[in-house]
């Protein structure tokens, strides 16, 4: 099934230099926390909605980045399941700023082969918004450039115990019994269930630590950090990212060169 994510023809951007990287050794999947948006704000003394304005803009760049590079999924962090305790009114500029991307950019990421997908509580926000979720979800169902899978109220543990109620499930249906639960099973009851684990995951603003974000699937992902608040993140960061990955030794708790 995977097979076909990976035929497609890569057309050559002339903004970014990305002649550094090998074309065989790209990460499948690559994974960004988007974080810093309220800081690039306050660093230039506006208020946080400038920051999340300008985030917008940081992503519709790294999505065109990636389908030109050749990543074929991409999953980017944009709310999480406790982004719910900041203020109303900012939590309500963010969801409208999520609607209005969809509106916005559906025709283009359309045109360019993306795929659009949610992942995370989406039947918890408002109707609205799930709406046009599925209106771009549907729409974009069958293109294969880009997986675009966009994390909103998404939670890696709430996912994980969304997973477990599903298999206990199965078990109190007997169509499972105990000993039959393997990685497998957990697996295949995410969001993620038909793409790839993540290769290498992404967070700007110079925090190190994963806020919840795809616990499961990054058990052997590749961290990658950088000091630049997300609106700030270019081209250039992403394959500079992509060029340290691919001097990484990824060994899975194996040894590089048995003897
Ligand atoms: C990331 O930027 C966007 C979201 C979490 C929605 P932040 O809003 O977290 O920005 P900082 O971390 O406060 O600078
Ligand atoms: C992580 O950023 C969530 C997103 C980028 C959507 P946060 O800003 O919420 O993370 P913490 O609170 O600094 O851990
Ligand atoms: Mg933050």
């Amino acid at each position: 099934m995977w097979g076909k994510w990976f035929t497609s023809n890569n057309k050559r951007n002339t903004n970014f230099n990305d002649s550094q990287l090998e074309s065989s050794r790209m990460p499948g999947h690559v994974a960004i926390i988007m974080d810093g948006n309220g800081r690039w704000a306050q660093k230039r003394g506006l208020p946080r909605t400038f920051g999340h304005r300008a985030g917008v803009e940081a992503l519709r760049n790294i999505v065109k980045t990636a389908t030109t590079i050749g990543i074929k999924v991409l999953t980017v962090y944009a709310f999480s399941t406790e982004n719910w305790k900041r203020p109303a009114a900012e939590v309500e500029l963010l969801m409208r700023l999520f609607s209005e991307y969809l509106d916005s950019e559906i025709d283009e990421l359309d045109s360019k082969g993306v795929q659009i997908r949610f992942i995370g509580g989406i039947d918890e926000l408002s109707e609205s918004l799930q709406a046009k979720i599925v209106l771009a979800t549907d729409r974009t169902a069958n293109n294969n450039k880009l997986v675009l899978n966009i994390a909103v109220n998404y939670g890696g543990r709430a996912e994980v115990i969304r997973a477990v109620r599903k298999i206990t499930q199965q078990v109190i249906d007997e169509k499972l019994t105990i000993a039959e639960i393997t990685e497998s099973s957990i697996s295949e009851h995410l969001y993620t269930n038909d793409l790839p684990d993540p290769d290498l995951v992404i967070r700007t603003s110079g925090d190190l630590r994963l806020s919840n974000f795809l616990l499961w699937q990054s058990a052997y992902a590749e961290l990658w950090f950088t000091d630049s608040n997300w609106p700030d993140f270019k081209a250039e960061h992403l394959i500079k990212a992509i060029a340290d990955f691919q001097k990484r030794d990824r060994r899975f708790g194996g040894l590089k060169n048995p003897k």
